[in-house]
């Protein structure tokens, strides 16, 4: 039994009086955010910060933010991971003891993984041998096995990390392959939280919405909430080079010749995903590896920020875009991670020299 505290007067108003001296100290941003507890690791998924970019657009008119994912415990696939497991556990997909396999470039197999800690399942992936050395470390960390299989071979190759996964839920029993590529509630995750906060962090003046295309999930998402609050926002979608993103945009033709293999992490595809909605989606923009390593290593130098590969090619593909903006422009770049995932390639000298970036 505890006993409960007795205090004297003069004790009292001592403890009013730290408590006052404390609450001072506090700088205002801080307070609001002072008291907070979460009940798991889950809930501090999403809320991520809007920041305004100050310097690195010096001379392109519009007014830039970026959309800083990093804020999640890993990135902006937290929320589908989250989202994903838990549609599958309400149809009954994903049961008590069940395995969790999915095809990962890395970041969704982080949010996977730590669902399935809390969760309690186990967590089987594949992935590509151009992932980060950091991304991998934390898929182990959180206790995922992960086999790693070589990128630019076909998606049809039986040696690809889809097809490897698709055979892994065969053979695992209890086994549900999340499958983000064409798992609709990839996009709904997005629809359902990056959107909204969007419009309200900008008090509904967004005019465009800028985002790498991977599986299609980010981009398609915020776009549909974003475009059913105002038909007038314009999306860019950012693609790679070597990707077939762009050119199936335009011209409705899958061209397997533009099948390239590039550095660039969670950015373009091989395949047409059945999270792209092409017709959100008004322009889209091809960048390289170069321009998008250097776009990261800039936003750092000029604005203190630190973000990944893929927000580099948002970054890049915005330059590219730049006669497209107007001053009123207000325009929001999704950094999916954060630039300490990188720090063995884009902000390696000697692993930037290897791959002919520097
Ligand atoms: C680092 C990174 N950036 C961007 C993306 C693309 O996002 P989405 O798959 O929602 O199109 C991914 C997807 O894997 C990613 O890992």
């Amino acid at each position: 039994m505890t006993t409960p505290l007795k205090l004297t007067r003069s004790k009292w108003l001592k403890l009013e009086t730290y408590k006052k001296i404390r609450e001072e100290r506090i700088p205002d941003i801080i307070k609001p955010y002072a008291a907070r507890t979460y009940p798991n690791i889950l809930e501090t998924i999403g809320d991520t910060p809007l920041v305004r970019l100050n310097r690195i657009f010096e001379g392109i008119p519009g007014n830039f933010y970026i959309k800083l994912e990093s804020g999640n415990p890993g990135s902006t696939k937290d929320r589908i991971a989250h989202y994903m497991i838990e549609q599958a556990e309400k149809r009954g997909d994903l049961k008590p003891g069940g395995t969790i396999v999915e095809a990962t470039s890395g970041n969704t197999g982080f949010g996977l993984a730590m669902v399935a800690a809390v969760k309690g399942y186990r967590c089987v992936f594949t992935t590509k041998d151009k992932i980060s050395p950091e991304k991998l470390a934390a898929l182990r960390a959180l206790g995922a096995e992960v086999e790693v299989c070589p990128s630019g071979v076909p998606a049809e190759d039986p040696r690809s990390y889809y097809s490897r996964a698709k055979q892994l839920a065969k053979e695992i029993p209890g086994a549900f392959y999340v499958n983000q590529n064409f798992n609709r509630d990839n996009a709904d995750a997005h629809y359902h939280s990056t959107g909204p906060e969007i419009w309200r962090q900008t008090h509904g003046n967004v005019t465009w919405f800028v985002a790498a295309s991977g599986t299609g999930g980010t981009i398609s998402g915020v776009a549909r909430y974003l475009k059913e609050e105002n038909p007038r926002i314009k999306v860019l979608g950012v693609d790679a080079v070597g990707s077939v993103l762009k050119k199936y945009h335009e011209t409705g033709i899958f061209d397997p010749s533009e099948v390239k293999s590039y550095l660039l992490e969670g950015v373009g595809k091989n395949i047409i995903t059945g999270n792209t909605d092409f017709e959100l989606i008004d322009h889209f923009v091809q960048v390289n590896d170069k321009e998008s390593a250097w776009a990261v290593r800039e936003v750092a130098h000029k604005e203190g920020i630190l973000v990944g590969f893929s927000s580099g090619a948002a970054l890049s593909a915005v330059k590219h875009a730049a006669h497209m903006f107007h001053e009123k422009d207000v325009v929001v770049i999704l950094a999916p991670d954060h630039g300490n995932l990188y720090f063995s390639k884009i902000f390696n000298d000697e692993w930037m020299k290897t791959h002919g970036l520097m």
